[in-house]
């Protein structure tokens, strides 16, 4: 039983809970007549809004299932946002920006996908980042218009967003009891991330942007959010700037986003991580505004949830990741990879000619996983999708190597020339100064986010080689 303790430790739900009284509100009375200010426990009767936010997917779906428990997917978010819907009927959904990774033909599909996703969980709004800028005007403008989410960003302007159907805010309303809240909602991108200047559209300085839209909103609402698609550092002047804003959501931070969480004076400050790996959740407990100077929020939760096998696969975004591979296969992506000629001028020749004279050594890699690395994508019905295919095979990236399983059978799997090089050379010159390995071969595949638990030796004894005694036996 006590074992059993030991294998549950990684139960990486980081609860902050900042409870504060707010010092605007002391000894005031609030709605429901209770005296807030000093009696945490009527806390309890207050309306409570939750939000639950995402971001900087940056092309991650769902994980690759290279090795076990990598966290995230869109499929084990909709299990977990269900579960807390069944909690509280009330969740405000948000997302940061950047759902795509990179651009091209793949990540457009991926980011229809995502946010067919994103419509599924019922997401309010999505805040334009800069990956998302990178897809093009006219791209980001037919999804703004087919996607039943508000897209927004609050210093976006210029002409070429004519094309886009963004709003600079959004105002969601949210009945609990007998009030009604509204909660206005803003967006940013910093100037600052911006790398690639787009014709007739001007990222705004943040700061700037948001005077005018604050001072509008901060009567029409209870509750600013900003989503600040930033650096911390960026995040933190604004909440300097503007201590109307009880909430804002920041990036550009890595791994561990709960390490992020702060406090500026009235505001918090909570980050997303990267790759859709983490949820947050955060609770406000409300009070309605005395005055337009009060800040409303009473006493605030934050909850970092990592998804990890906890959450099964909702079988809805499993079924549109399906669509997604689908497409994939529909549209030839595969055949669309972007090739150049190897750098060593010598091409790809496949395995079986290598087996020719180094027959125990290809008979021992046959029984390899290595042998077996495109079944394995087959298996897990991604053979499709180029980026999985890249590290699964011989060359994808090089005229000579892999293109499909008809066309180059004799390159399918982590080949012998995955690690040697192209050996159209050698082949012929038998040369013994052919196909240095060293480790770094392996970490171009075994990088930490595919095998995070790659140690050359250790690797290298599973897979090793039988020393070849004499030439031509076997
Ligand atoms: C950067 C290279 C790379 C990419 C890209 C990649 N893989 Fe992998 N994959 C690996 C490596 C390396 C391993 C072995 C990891 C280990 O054992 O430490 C692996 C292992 C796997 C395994 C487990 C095999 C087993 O026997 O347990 C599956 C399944 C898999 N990959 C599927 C995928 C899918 C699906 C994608 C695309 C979404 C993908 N891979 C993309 C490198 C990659
Ligand atoms: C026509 C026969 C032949 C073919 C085909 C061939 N090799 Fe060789 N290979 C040799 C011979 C002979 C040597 C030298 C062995 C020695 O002298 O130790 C050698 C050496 C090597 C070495 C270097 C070993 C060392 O450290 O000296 C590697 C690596 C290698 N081959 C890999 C491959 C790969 C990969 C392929 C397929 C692309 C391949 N060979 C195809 C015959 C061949
Ligand atoms: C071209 C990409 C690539 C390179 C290069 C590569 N691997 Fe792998 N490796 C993979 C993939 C993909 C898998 C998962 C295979 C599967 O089971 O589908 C894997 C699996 C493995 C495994 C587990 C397989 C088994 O049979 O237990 C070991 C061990 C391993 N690799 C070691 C190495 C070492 C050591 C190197 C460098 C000398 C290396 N790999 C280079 C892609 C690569
Ligand atoms: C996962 C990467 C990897 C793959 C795949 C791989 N090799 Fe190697 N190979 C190595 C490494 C690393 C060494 C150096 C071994 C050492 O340091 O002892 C090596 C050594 C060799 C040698 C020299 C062995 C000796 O006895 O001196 C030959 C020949 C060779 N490989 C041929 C092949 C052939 C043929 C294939 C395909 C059937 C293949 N290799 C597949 C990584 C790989």
């Amino acid at each position: 039983m006590i074992r059993n303790f030991s294998k549950i430790p990684v139960l990486i739900i980081i609860v902050f809970v900042f409870m504060f009284l707010a010092l605007s509100n002391q000894g005031c009375n609030d709605h429901y007549g209770n005296e807030t200010g000093k009696d945490p426990d009527k806390t309890l009767s207050l309306p409570v809004i939750h939000i639950v936010f995402t971001g900087e997917e940056n092309g991650y779906l769902e994980p690759c299932g290279c090795s076990e428990g990598q966290l995230g997917g869109f499929a084990k978010r909709q299990t977990l946002i269900n579960q807390l819907r069944k909690k509280d009927q009330d969740l405000i959904l948000l997302s940061m920006g950047d759902l795509p990774g990179k651009v091209g033909r793949q990540e457009e599909i991926k980011m229809e996908t995502a946010l067919e996703a994103l419509g599924l969980m019922d997401y309010v709004a999505h805040n334009i980042g800069e990956k998302d800028l990178n897809m093009g005007i006219d791209f980001l403008g037919y999804l703004s218009q087919i996607s039943n989410i508000e897209f927004i960003s609050s210093n976006i302007t210029g002409l070429a967003t004519r094309a886009l159907n963004i709003k600079p805010y959004v105002v969601k309303e949210i009945k609990t009891n007998e009030t009604i809240f509204k909660v206005g909602i803003l967006g940013i991108v910093s100037p600052a991330l911006i790398e690639n200047e787009i014709q007739d559209l001007e990222v705004m300085d943040p700061v700037l942007s948001l005077k005018p839209l604050l001072s509008d909103l901060n009567d029409k609402t209870d509750l600013l959010i900003l989503l600040s698609h930033a650096e911390m550092a960026e995040s933190v002047k604004i909440a300097e700037e503007y201590p109307e804003l009880e909430l804002i959501i920041s990036g550009h931070m890595v791994d561990r986003p709960d390490l992020y969480h702060q406090k500026v004076n009235n505001t918090y400050i909570a980050s997303v991580g990267e790759k859709g790996k983490y949820v947050g959740n955060i609770s406000i407990s409300l009070q309605p505004k005395q005055t337009s100077e009060d800040n409303n929020s009473f006493s605030t939760a934050i909850e970092t949830i990592a998804l990890d096998e906890k959450f099964a696969d909702s079988s809805d975004i499993a079924m549109l990741l399906g669509i997604y591979q689908q497409r994939l296969q529909d549209e030839e992506l595969l055949a669309q990879v972007f090739k150049s000629d190897h750098p060593s001028n010598l091409s790809f020749t496949g395995n079986d000619d290598c087996a020719l004279c180094h027959n125990s050594i290809f008979k021992h890699w046959e029984e390899t996983g290595h042998a077996s690395a495109y079944e394995t994508l087959v298996n897990a019905e991604h053979e499709y999708d180029p980026e999985c295919v890249a590290c699964h095979v011989i060359g994808l990236n090089y005229f000579s190597g892999f293109e499909t399983t008809e066309l180059t059978p004799e390159m399918k799997g982590v080949g012998c020339e995955s690690c040697h090089g192209p050996g159209s050379d050698h082949k012929d010159t038998q040369s013994q100064d052919y196909g240095m390995v060293s480790v770094e071969n392996c970490e171009i595949c075994h990088n930490p986010e595919h095998s995070p638990k790659f140690e050359y030796k250790e690797y290298w004894q599973k897979i090793k080689h039988p020393r070849e005694e004499k030439q031509g036996g076997d």
